[in-house]
């Protein structure tokens, strides 16, 4: 059995940071295991312009802990009102990596989204030209499609017409939660891939419905039946180059988590990476972990890999916190329901 594991630092592409004492209470959570993260936007207000976002990066780097070497890939948030000159400029200077589509209504702080995609055909296709990537929430909002189907609905009905409208827009299916999302991403070609979150790999439906309803299970999109989970476990180890880390680690202090209606989002940043580790060696696959977790999407987003390393080793089950103090009340870390045994050293 192997007892230790050195890849090159992984990077997190898509993370919801957020703002505040919340940032603040977040970071060191992530910038202990990532270099990098793609940084989502869906602040309040949300982060539409790139003044707006060289603000957000400014408040990010102040709050970064003490000798933290964490680069945050900035986004902006797509509306219909986005300026293409604005975006291309902030592109073009390094100042974002990527823009965010989220269709207006579908998740948390999503209501500045896009409701006609129409009307943004003139910014995707500008971003075809400049070689920006689109990350994108797929999920139709339509009340009457039903909320396990919303994944599927969105490739055949937006994803798919936005694609061949735009050659050569390159799009990263975020957070994808179905096998027809893994199938249309692995055929995709170049200009295509998918991030993975951490606790899709983990979880299916039954884990946030059985036995009593489980708020921390509880994000968006759902967690869909165990075939689709089966189908994220064989992309993300296939080592594919399409496949890639994105944890949508997604903190909501408890109390909005545990309510009659509680918010979406699972918080994985703090034992995302020993959790992997466990999920790659179920599956015999801890070859691939370096490829899911540190090469796949620097590739895909033209970056280096990192030159750091981190070195995983086996032993006794890790000790991690259950929760995150905040200012704002504490932030239950996600659980995957068995013991971890990898420890980042
Ligand atoms: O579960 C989720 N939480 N999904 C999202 O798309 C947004 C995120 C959040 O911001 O809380
Ligand atoms: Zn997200």
């Amino acid at each position: 059995m192997t007892h230790s594991l050195t890849l090159r630092r992984p990077d997190d592409w898509h993370l919801h940071l957020r703002d505040g004492a919340m940032l603040r209470a977040m970071l060191p959570e992530t910038t202990r295991h990532f270099s990098r993260a793609i940084i989502m936007p869906n602040l309040v207000p949300p982060v539409v312009t790139a003044a707006q976002a060289v603000a957000y990066r400014d408040r990010i780097l102040t709050a970064l802990p003490e000798g933290a070497t964490f680069e945050p890939l900035m986004t902006l948030y797509l509306t219909e009102e986005t300026d293409a000159n604005d975006l291309a400029a902030a592109h073009a200077s390094g100042l974002i990596k990527a823009v965010k589509l989220y269709p207006a209504g579908a998740t948390t702080n999503s209501a500045s989204g896009v409701k006609d995609f129409d009307k943004v055909r003139p910014v995707f296709e500008r971003m075809a030209e400049i070689g920006c990537p689109l990350c994108v929430h797929g999920e139709v909002t339509d009340a009457n499609v039903d909320i396990f189907d919303r994944e599927a609905v969105f490739i055949d009905r937006v994803l798919d017409p936005v694609r061949r409208a735009t050659p050569g827009l390159r799009v990263v299916m975020e957070h994808i939660t179905t096998a027809q999302g893994v199938d249309y991403a692995r055929a995709g070609g170049p200009d295509l891939a998918a991030t993975i979150t951490t606790h899709h790999l983990v979880i299916n439906r039954n884990h946030i419905l059985v036995g009593g309803i489980k708020p921390h299970y509880y994000c968006l999109p759902v967690a869909k039946r165990e075939e689709h989970r089966l189908a994220l476990r064989a992309a993300a180890t296939s080592g594919h180059r399409a496949f890639f880390l994105g944890t949508d680690s997604a903190p909501h202090v408890d109390a909005a988590k545990e309510q009659a209606c509680g918010c979406a989002g699972c918080f994985t940043a703090t034992n995302t990476m020993s959790v992997l580790a466990e999920v790659f060696e179920q599956d015999g696959a801890l070859d691939q972990l370096e490829a899911f977790a540190s090469l796949n999407g620097p590739a895909f987003y033209r970056l280096p890999a990192n030159d750091a390393t981190m070195t995983l080793t086996r032993g006794a089950p890790v000790d991690y916190p259950a929760y995150i103090a905040t200012s704002d009340g504490p932030v239950t870390v996600f659980d995957p329901g068995y013991p971890l045994h990898w420890q980042v050293d």
